[in-house]
């Protein structure tokens, strides 16, 4: 499930430092999918497949339902305390939306790329209190078309040159369905078997896929930014002399000076764990780049040196592979040289490039990750993969 979520994402992402504007008025109205107690006019359109996955949309019979026989078809919902939508309601409007969706995935590049809205004009639509009653769902759907789509942004389109290619995908948005639907809670394995275990052998095959070592053991987070505090604190807690887990390190006059090595051009998810971690953002020093925009792993151990001389403590380094200004790839076999003698823990922050790793000729990276103080980490829009 989860190669199919990446399948897009590891496309090469191209990367500019625009957003492709296309003004609103240039795309008809009658093009946007809308909901059917939509009263604007509505024109017939070939289908032109399931956004250029080359399947043709067609809506599911209820005999083509595979849940269909553990769907509850009877009120017998409606009458649960807990009040929810009732079943026969739930399908009808369910089947709208996914008509919907469909609708909007075929025809997403007749959309603009982005919002012609000005800053503030939907809040100003939207009401100033909580609403005291429940909405009609027809309404709520309306609103969709009314209020919400004109102030999209859409990640999916065709011509959208911005920040990552989306991650979105037809099996990704079904598997969201279910997974809103089945609401599991994936803390314990005792918890959500499923989870746990889809999880874990998952992460493996992805480990196996990228060249990763054997004994690397992977966690699913939601982003790459809370992925990378995750690395710092595991570093960070490697200094086991400082006893950091025990008691903190507010008010202790035996600490050193904590410092986190990365290159001018790393992500600022690193100085952000920093602040949060109570390292600081002096604590962060960023080392200088070559032409190529490259950490210098001379510069590195020139800055290593200096900070240990001068009393501080190192932590971490974090190689990038992908920097998200301009994609360069630290020369991570180098860098994991020299923590390896500083013994100094090595975080690669691959959550823009390392999907490529897939394709063994460029496995390069995941080559050198022989360190036992090593950590990785790739992401998708809303998934971040570590392992350790
Ligand atoms: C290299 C790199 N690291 C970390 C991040 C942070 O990712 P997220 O937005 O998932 O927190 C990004 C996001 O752009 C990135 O490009």
């Amino acid at each position: 499930m989860l190669p199919l979520c990446l399948r897009k994402n590891n496309a090469v992402r191209l990367r500019f430092f625009f957003i492709t504007h296309v003004p609103a008025t240039a795309w008809p109205l009658h093009s946007k999918p809308r909901f059917s107690h939509d009263t604007r006019e509505k024109k017939p359109r070939p289908s032109r497949g399931w956004n250029g996955y080359g399947q043709t949309y067609k809506a599911p019979s209820h005999s083509d339902l595979a849940f269909n026989h553990i769907m509850p078809t009877h009120d017998s919902l409606a009458t649960k305390p807990l009040g929810d939508m009732p079943p026969e309601e739930f399908r009808r409007y369910g089947h709208q939306l996914v008509d919907w969706i469909a609708d909007f995935l075929t025809h997403i590049d007749e959309h603009p790329v982005s919002s012609a809205i000005k800053p503030d004009e939907l809040r100003a639509q939207l009401p100033k209190a909580p609403p005291q009653t429940g909405e009609p769902m027809h309404e709520i759907l309306a609103d969709v078309d009314r209020l919400i789509m004109p102030a999209m942004t859409h990640w999916n389109h065709p011509e959208f040159f911005a920040y990552f290619v989306s991650s979105g995908s037809g099996p990704g948005i079904l598997a969201e369905m279910l997974s809103a639907t089945l609401n599991p809670n994936a803390m314990l394995w005792k918890s959500c078997p499923a989870a746990t275990e889809l999880e874990q052998v998952t992460l493996d095959w992805l480990r196996e896929m990228m060249g990763l070592p054997k004994d690397f053991w992977g966690i699913m987070y939601d982003t790459a930014s809370i992925s990378i505090m995750h690395a710092l604190a595991a570093a960070r807690e490697q200094l086991a002399d400082l006893q950091l887990r025990e008691h903190g390190m507010a008010g202790r006059k035996d600490l050193p000076r904590l410092r986190v090595y990365a290159s001018e051009h790393a992500h600022s998810s690193i100085d952000k764990a920093a602040l949060i971690l109570g390292i600081g953002k002096t604590g962060v020093r960023k080392i200088a780049v070559d032409e190529r925009f490259r950490m210098r792993p001379e510069a590195l151990q020139r800055a290593l040196n200096e900070d240990r001389a001068a009393g501080w403590r190192p932590v971490c380094v974090v190689a990038t592979v992908g920097t998200t200004s301009m994609t360069s790839i630290d020369p991570v076999a180098a860098i994991a040289k020299i923590c390896e003698r500083e013994n100094v823990w090595l975080h690669v922050d691959a959550a823009y490039g390392g999907s490529a790793a897939i394709v063994p000729s460029c496995a390069g990276c995941s080559k050198a990750a022989s360190l036992p103080t090593l950590s990785s980490s790739i992401r998708t829009n809303g998934c971040s993969c570590r392992w350790i």
